[in-house]
């Protein structure tokens, strides 16, 4: 048996939600853990989605985080809807007063390890079998095995900060949170490749042929998407089927460089928000607490805010006294939790062609979301809602 070690916080998961509690929480004086089920050069390297509102790059500017980024970073003022071929640019930096910035999540995952090394952050990759105890105690612990033996934390708060498939939410008896749930029909295909973008800002494209997204790394590294059937399988895509569709479906005036393809990756579509964001002394953050269908690229930028406001409940609750500070962190995330909810769940439907059993359904729904589409192309009024949600400025 580990002895029991007294520390403030147990952070559970080493994604941007914990590293950046671990790094606001270590700033305030607080002593942190994070135990993180995988390897650090998995944690590393795991490519995923990589647009950042200006409201996330003032977190991690005010963090002091943003160092790289600000030097790095793709700034962006507009984005291509691109609708059966034909091009319409959307302005958003205009219509709101605020640029997006493309910067690769891997990249923000980066550069939290290296302040958390720099700052001697203690920071445990491959714990196995993380169990959490006394949620609702002022003691809670947490017990794990790890490359160098089992070990076990006596904290006075978890942040549960472990995505989708973490083990911080299944640590709460059932009928404690209510999760609600919708599955889209549909996923996306992603590639990461050699070539340089299309474009210089993001193209959604809308056609019959379903969805792509034309985004970015850098000017010689793109990000593309296809809209695929539910269960397509990451083989299933072969380059030449994954170029060829993508220039189907932007239309002939864009044309399209095949390049190598570094990186191939499926995701199912869905959204998930569990309500509380807390239990006892378990707090809930990022992919663990919600997930977003990636249309709108909101999950990042959630599990950001999410940081900052569970970093600040926590100070609040343990180093100056205030009773409430745990429930109203919930309390304070939820309404802009349902906004991104909203608009990533408007935008998938806005953006994908409609799939489904019944071929009438699909047709209704098709023109239904054509002529959503229609106003935000034609109104300004529209197409200011949409740019203040595309943004972050609908929740802030
Ligand atoms: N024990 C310890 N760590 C775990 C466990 C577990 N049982 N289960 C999962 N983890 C780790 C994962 O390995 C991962 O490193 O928790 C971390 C969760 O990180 P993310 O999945 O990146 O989630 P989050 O930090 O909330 O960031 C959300 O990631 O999925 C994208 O689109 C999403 O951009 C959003 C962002
Ligand atoms: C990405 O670059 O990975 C990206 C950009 C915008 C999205 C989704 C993903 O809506």
């Amino acid at each position: 048996m580990s002895a029991v070690r007294d520390v403030d916080v147990v952070v559970v998961g080493a994604g941007p939600a914990g590293l950046l509690v671990s790094h606001l929480l270590r700033r305030q004086g607080l002593d942190v853990v994070v135990l993180e089920r995988r390897s650090r050069a998995h944690v590393e390297a795991r490519v995923r989605a990589g647009l950042l509102e200006n409201g996330t790059v003032e977190v991690l500017r005010k963090a002091g985080l943003a160092g790289r980024l600000d030097a790095d970073a793709l700034v962006h003022d507009g984005l291509e809807l691109r609708v059966d071929g034909v091009a319409h640019r959307l302005p958003f930096r205009e219509l709101t007063g605020q640029p997006v910035f493309v910067y690769g999540q891997q990249l923000v995952v980066r550069d939290l390890l290296a302040a958390a090394d720099a700052d001697g952050a203690d920071v445990r990759f491959e714990a196995a079998d993380v169990q959490l105890s006394g949620l609702t105690s002022p003691a809670p612990v947490v017990r794990a095995s790890t490359p160098q033996g089992p070990v076990a934390f006596r904290c006075r708060a978890v942040a549960g900060c472990d995505g989708y498939h973490g083990v911080a939410r299944r640590s709460v008896p059932e009928g404690v949170f209510r999760t609600f749930t919708r599955e889209h029909p549909y996923s996306w295909f992603g590639a990461l490749a050699h070539t340089p973008p299309v474009s210089e800002e993001l193209v959604y494209t809308i056609s019959e042929r379903g969805f792509a997204l034309l985004s970015m790394r850098s000017p010689s590294v793109s990000r593309v998407y296809l809209q695929v059937p539910r269960g397509t399988r990451p083989q299933d895509v072969s380059d030449e089927r994954l170029w060829g569709e993508l220039q189907q479906r932007l239309g002939e005036e864009a044309p399209l460089t095949p390049g190598p393809v570094l990186e191939r990756v499926l995701v199912d579509l869905r959204s998930v928000v569990v309500e509380p964001m807390q239990h006892g002394r378990l707090l809930l953050a990022g992919d663990a607490a919600h997930i977003v269908p990636p249309s709108a690229a909101k999950g990042l930028n959630m599990a950001v805010e999410d940081a900052e406001a569970l970093a600040e409940a926590l100070v609040a609750d343990l180093r100056d006294g205030e009773p409430e500070a745990l429930e109203t962190y919930s309390r304070r995330r939820l309404p802009g939790v349902w906004q991104a909810q909203a608009f990533s769940d408007a935008t998938t439907t806005l953006f994908h062609t409609p799939a489904g059993p019944d071929p009438d359904a699909a047709a209704l729904a098709d023109r239904l979301r054509r002529a959503a589409l229609q106003r935000v192309l034609d109104s300004p009024t529209a197409a200011r809602d949409f740019a203040e949600h595309y943004v972050g400025l609908a929740r802030r």
